[in-house]
Order: C-alpha cells, then sequence, then structure tokens
C-alpha cells in the first residue's frame, strides 16, 4: 500500500538539516514503522503511551472495533480499563516528571501590536487548577457539559484544560459563530455552565461577545433550557487590580464602545472567582472511554453534529502527530493561526503541543491587521521555526506580493504546515519559495474534525512532496478509494476515500444520536468510515484530495452545509425557496452562491439582498455570509420536484455546457438564470 520507491523527479525536499534531528528521517524509516503500526498496533502504540502517566493500565487490547454496521453496533474503544487525566499529562507531568515548570508553554500575542504575555508551564498549572477549583465550586461534575464562547485569549485554554481536569466536557463553540448558533449547541449538549469574555477585537472591529452570549442564553431561556451561571472574563475591561492572575501588566485597550450586559442572577466574573480560589486541585482520573469534548462541526442536513472525542486515544494521537509532523524539538517555538473553536486549536494549539511540553505562540489576531507583514512579525519576534496556517490564508497574503514577507527575515522557520483545504500548486509553490526560501518541507496535512488528529500528511524529514497532495497516510492509518459500487480500487484511480480501520483518535458518537454516527459515516459503504471527501490515488501511490462530495461547501477551511444556510434564507418572512451553492474563489476557496425564490407579491431589491445576508450572518455567523444572492423567480427542478444543484453549480460559474439536462420540468428557467446572473467583481 506505501509504494516501495517514491519518484525521484518532480518532487520536493526540505534542506537536509532537518534529518540530522529528525525522529523519521528518511522514507524506508516511514515504511518501517508505518508497517509496524499497522501490523502490531499493540506494540507500536504500546511505547507511546510510555511516555504518559496512567492511574490504572488497561485491561484488554490497545483497539477493539466494529466498522460494519451489517455485523451490529459501529464502536471503537482504545485502551479499555485504564484511567488517567489529560490535563495531569499536560501539565504535572511537565512540569513535576520532566522538570518543564519554567518552560513556556504560550507567547500570547494580542490583537493590538504589543499587547502581550507570557505563561510557562507551572503558572498554567496554577491557573488551571485555580479555575478547575472554581468550577467545582460551581458544581460542575464529572461528565457535565460546559460551554466555552472565548475569544483567543489565555483563558481560553484555562477554561478548557480547567473542565478536563475535573472530568468535565467541554464544548467550545467557536466566538465568531452567532447567538443563534450558540443557543443551538448549548441546548444539543444541554450545557450546565457557559463561559465567556466582554469583548474582543478583530482587526479594527469591536466584538461585543457578551451581548451576544446574553442573546443566546435568552434564547435557551425561551426555549425552556435555562442555564444557570455565566462566568465572564475581563479581556476587554480589565482593572490592574484584577490582573493578577496575569504575568504582565494588563495592556491598555481602549474600547469605549465596549457594552457588557450583566445579569446578577447568572453571570459571575471570572477575576473575582479565582482570587479566591486555590491552586492545587486533585484531578478526576477518567477512563479511557469517557467523553473528553464535544465539537460540532456542519452536518449536510443542516443541523451542526456534535462530534465526541474521548480520553485516551485522542492524547495518544494528537500527541504523536503533532510530535512527528511538525518533528516537534526542544528548542522549537511552534505556532498554529487557527482558533481554538475549531479542531485544528483544539487538537494543535492546546493538547498536541502541550503534551510534548512545547512552547507556542498563541495570537489573537489577524493576519492583515495592522497590516499584511504582521505573521512575519510575529515569526520574527519569536523566532518561529515551525509554523501552520490554512490555504485561505496564503492565498490572502500572496497577492500582495513577496515584499511584505521579504520585510522581515524568517530563518528561523523549518516546517511550513498547511490545513483545511486542498492547497492549490500557486499557493503551494508561493509557500514553498517565498517563505520558506525552498528551506522548509511543507506538510499538507488531510484530516478532520472527526479524525481527531492528522490522517494523510507528510512527514518532514522523510516524505518527498509534491505540491498539492496530503502524500500518505500517519501510522496507524489504512487508506482505501472506493467506486460508486463500494469496490475497493488498487494503483492509480479517483473515488470515495474512506479508511478501512480505526486509529486513536477517530471520533466515537455523534453526541445524543449515536444512529445519525452510524448513518452518515458508515452506511453507504459497511466495513469503512466514510470522509465525504473524494481522492485521487496517483501512479506513485500519492494520495490527493479532490474535495467534498456531500452538500457541504469549504469556504476559507470552514465546513458549512448548504442545507443550513438555505434554511437560514427561508426563515425570511420574503424568501419562499432558497438553494445555496459553491462558486470557486480565488483566496476563499469557495463562495457561498444563493438562489431565492421570493413569495408572490415581494419585490426584490437592494434592500432586501442586504437584510437576507444579514439574516444569515445573525443566524449562523459571519463565516456564512453569503457572497451572491441571485433573485430565482423559478428554480431548476427535475418532475419529481427536486432541485438540481448540478445546474445551479453551472449557472453560478457561467458555464453553459450542462451536460445532461432531460430530466428538468421546465428548462426555460435555466435560460433565465443565465440572464440575471450575479456578475461578480471577484
Ligand atoms: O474536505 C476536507 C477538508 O476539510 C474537511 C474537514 O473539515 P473540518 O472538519 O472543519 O476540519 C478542518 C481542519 C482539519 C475535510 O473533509 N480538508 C482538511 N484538510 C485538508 C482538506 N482538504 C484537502 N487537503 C487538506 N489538507
Amino acid at each position: 500500500m506505501i509504494p516501495d520507491h517514491v519518484p525521484e523527479e518532480n518532487v520536493y525536499y526540505g534542506s537536509g538539516d532537518l534529518k540530522k534531528e529528525s525522529h523519521v528521517p528518511s522514507f524506508d524509516k516511514y515504511k518501517e514503522l508505518y508497517m509496524k503500526s499497522i501490523d502490531n498496533p499493540d506494540e507500536f502504540w504500546g511505547v507511546v503511551a510510555k511516555d504518559f502517566f496512567w492511574k490504572s493500565k488497561p485491561t484488554g487490547p490497545f483497539l477493539s472495533y466494529n466498522f460494519d454496521v451489517t455485523k451490529g453496533e459501529i464502536f471503537i474503544k482504545c485502551m479499555e480499563g485504564a484511567s488517567t487525566n489529560i490535563c495531569y499529562n499536560l501539565l504535572d507531568r511537565n512540569v513535576h516528571e520532566r522538570k518543564l515548570g519554567d518552560r513556556i508553554a504560550f507567547f500570547w500575542e494580542g490583537n493590538e501590536p504589543g499587547d502581550e504575555s507570557v505563561v510557562t508551564y507551572r503558572e498554567l498549572l496554577q491557573r488551571v487548577c485555580r479555575f478547575a477549583n472554581v468550577l467545582r465550586s460551581q458544581g460542575v461534575k464529572k461528565g457535565d457539559r460546559v460551554s466555552i464562547y472565548m475569544p483567543m485569549v489565555i483563558e481560553l485554554v484555562v477554561a478548557m484544560l480547567a473542565c478536563v481536569r475535573i472530568g468535565a466536557v467541554h464544548s467550545i463553540v467557536f466566538a465568531g459563530f452567532s447567538a443563534e448558533s450558540l443557543c443551538e449547541r448549548i441546548m444539543d449538549s444541554q450545557c450546565l455552565l457557559l463561559i465567556t469574555a466582554d469583548g474582543f477585537y478583530r482587526g479594527d472591529k469591536l466584538i461585543n461577545l457578551k451581548h451576544l452570549a446574553d442573546e443566546a442564553l435568552q434564547k435557551c431561556r425561551d426555549k425552556g433550557f435555562p442555564v444557570k451561571r455565566c462566568i465572564v472574563l475581563k479581556h476587554l475591561s480589565k482593572e490592574p487590580e484584577e490582573s493578577m492572575d496575569s504575568h504582565s501588566p494588563p495592556a491598555k485597550r481602549s474600547c469605549p464602545d465596549l457594552q457588557v450586559p450583566w445579569n446578577p442572577e447568572v453571570d459571575l466574573c471570572w477575576h473575582a472567582l479565582i482570587s479566591e480560589a486555590s491552586d492545587e486541585c486533585e484531578p478526576e482520573w477518567c477512563n479511557s472511554e469517557d467523553p473528553l469534548f464535544i465539537l460540532y462541526t456542519s452536518g449536510s442536513t443542516g443541523k451542526p453534529k456534535g462530534v465526541v472525542h474521548t480520553v485516551s486515544g485522542y492524547m495518544l494521537y494528537t500527541a504523536t502527530t503533532f510530535k512527528l509532523v511538525f518533528d516537534h524539538q526542544p528548542d522549537d517555538v511552534y505556532w498554529c493561526t487557527a482558533d481554538i473553536g475549531w479542531i485544528t486549536g483544539h487538537s494543535y494549539i492546546t493538547y498536541g503541543p502541550l503534551a510534548n511540553g512545547a512552547t507556542s505562540v498563541l495570537f489573537e489576531g489577524l493576519p492583515t491587521y495592522p497590516d499584511v507583514s504582521r505573521m512575519w512579525e510575529i515569526v520574527d519576534k519569536y523566532h518561529v521555526t515551525k509554523f501552520y496556517t490554512a490555504p485561505t490564508a496564503i492565498r490572502l497574503l500572496m497577492k500582495f506580493g513577496s515584499e511584505p514577507v521579504q520585510k522581515f527575515k524568517r530563518k528561523s522557520l523549518k516546517v511550513l504546515g498547511t490545513v483545511g483545504e486542498p492547497i492549490n500548486p500557486e499557493a503551494w509553490h508561493w509557500y514553498y519559495n517565498v517563505v520558506g526560501e525552498k528551506r522548509c518541507p511543507i506538510v499538507d496535512t488531510f484530516w478532520q474534525t472527526e479524525t481527531g488528529g492528522h490522517v494523510l500528511t507528510p512527514l518532514p524529514a522523510a516524505t518527498p512532496m509534491k505540491p498539492g497532495s496530503a502524500t500518505f497516510p500517519f501510522f496507524g492509518v489504512v487508506p482505501a478509494i472506493l467506486n460508486e459500487s463500494g469496490e475497493e480500487l488498487e494503483g492509480p484511480s479517483e473515488g470515495y476515500l474512506v479508511f478501512k480501520q480505526p486509529w486513536p483518535g477517530v471520533m466515537r458518537t455523534v453526541y445524543g444520536n449515536h444512529q445519525r454516527f452510524e448513518s452518515i459515516y458508515f452506511k453507504k459503504f459497511p466495513g469503512y468510515y466514510v470522509t465525504g471527501d473524494g481522492c485521487r490515488r496517483d501512479k506513485d501511490g500519492y494520495y490527493w484530495i479532490t474535495g467534498r462530495i456531500d452538500d457541504m461547501l469549504n469556504v476559507s477551511g470552514h465546513l458549512l452545509s448548504t442545507a443550513e444556510v438555505e434554511s437560514a434564507l427561508v426563515e425570511h418572512r420574503a424568501v419562499a425557496e432558497a438553494a445555496v451553492v459553491g462558486r470557486p474563489h480565488p483566496i476563499k476557496g469557495e463562495s457561498l452562491y444563493c438562489f431565492v425564490t421570493l413569495k408572490d407579491g415581494v419585490a426584490y431589491s437592494q434592500m432586501l439582498e442586504a437584510e437576507l445576508k444579514k439574516q444569515v450572518r445573525e443566524k449562523i455567523g459571519a463565516i456564512a455570509t453569503p457572497d451572491y444572492i441571485q433573485n430565482a423567480p423559478g428554480l431548476p427542478k427535475t418532475r419529481s420536484g427536486k432541485i438540481m444543484r448540478r445546474v445551479l453549480r453551472k449557472i453560478a460559474c457561467n458555464e453553459k455546457d450542462l451536460g445532461d439536462i432531460s430530466t428538468l420540468a421546465d428548462s426555460s428557467v435555466v435560460e433565465e438564470l443565465f440572464q440575471n446572473r450575479c456578475c461578480p467583481s471577484v
């Protein structure tokens, strides 16, 4: 399955220096370890598990599972019988056993240049213990769900690890999501408590986060689900005397427009609570398969699914992928630009790096604020060695040319990574040539919220790279490509990307709906985990992701379901029907092109268009704001009334070759839609 030989031509490498210190220095070594991980997973992962602290040992095989719906319920269990605590492994073990207490865990870089602080492993442990005691004093117990809606601040890591320390299950909602989305997620996972902040800046835009949180809590109350407590961090409105939990003096953040509504029945001040809490807190020992966290991801039916990850497998998998894919070394400074509200931030800002005792940059701001050199300025400021970002950010910065990059030296960089969507070769080459100066390998990591960690990826010193290919499977991962009839294709081929067996970090269920888990991922092809992505394997055995093959769109590396946007549109009183498709976008990858049929008697206007965009933004969040809305008095439908999205995609892209449209009920609709297309400026 892994080729014996890799091609010598038309492939790229990083500089040879990396091999000297690398954990996996050659392709042969990768192959040897890969075969071991498949043939003898107990031995392979047993070696990994030795590095961690276990309160009790496993009682059975390393992994047990059923991937075949025809044989009964789907399950995956890793290290059953063992007990541990991830927070203990990430912090106490590093401070006490590995003597890394003085090592910096995070350099925090605020939105505003000059707004910065640092936290060591010892300090992080103290802060987490204090906040864990606060949660306990509020009645949070093992297994309870806690919702977290916070900006990119160290307290977000503190909040998540405090949950983990007491065995509570965190459900982090990206702070760019709307009040409605937050309410939906709080209710679906029946969260006991919400942790939020007053507000934050994204570039020069103030986000009144507490306002949104209050709106969400009101919606929950209206729907009969009152959340009793909301802990509020003062991030922008902190007084100097409230900064005792922070390493550096509070920065001056001018925010005259900040509004922090306060509901004394529900709201509690973070700073007041921690000032009275002890910084010692006995961890709750959890079973391997206890839930660790829930993270919502878009579902093709429109309802987000709560992906559940569990304790031991996720810990081992994120720790190992981080160590090997970024070839982590003790003197590294690592920076992942994702938000912790997404899986990339969970696995590769918090869990993977801290498990390895890594020093990371935690960045609150944007790549373009105050100017488009910000990223490279930060790279030089902290001597970043390993840098991980999304193709959409690379394409955005590429637009401004190489000068803003070359203003900074970037000599510290050793490995570059990308994640979230296929990277087009042009962006890959710019990243490799301009940012990394042909010295740094690019790890194009393919994975999903559901996979917990990287599943197809190069290893920086071992894998010859092909621009745009996620190359080969990580240890323990067995990919296959299936045709429509579910037959495995051999050699060069294209079809559905599936996995034949679990790895430790794969999701275990959809929260509160195991049936949905089985039907989304395991029904179509019994015996396989179905990713929902198309994939091609070339003659050299390299894997190339070709994009989603369901009704999902990937906008700036974020998955959105067309159904979710459509239902937000039809909730507007003027809209009778809506259909949403993706239209390629030079920076975002895909943009949202929406067709709306208005109710009888309603006229289309610019004002209505603006209202519809606002409606979607308010229902879902800014990432789902439609790029184009077209008035569609009729939609192309089959005789049985099914909307032909394939045709709509062609209209959005102005492609006249429609293929077979003989099943269309009324073809005149198509001509009319072509005539009235939105003429996008990009
Ligand atoms: O379509 C694939 C794309 O992102 C999807 C997963 O999205 P999400 O669960 O939000 O997680 C994103 C961060 C891991 C996948 O099904 N995707 C992710 N990484 C890549 C990718 N497509 C191509 N190449 C990648 N490296």
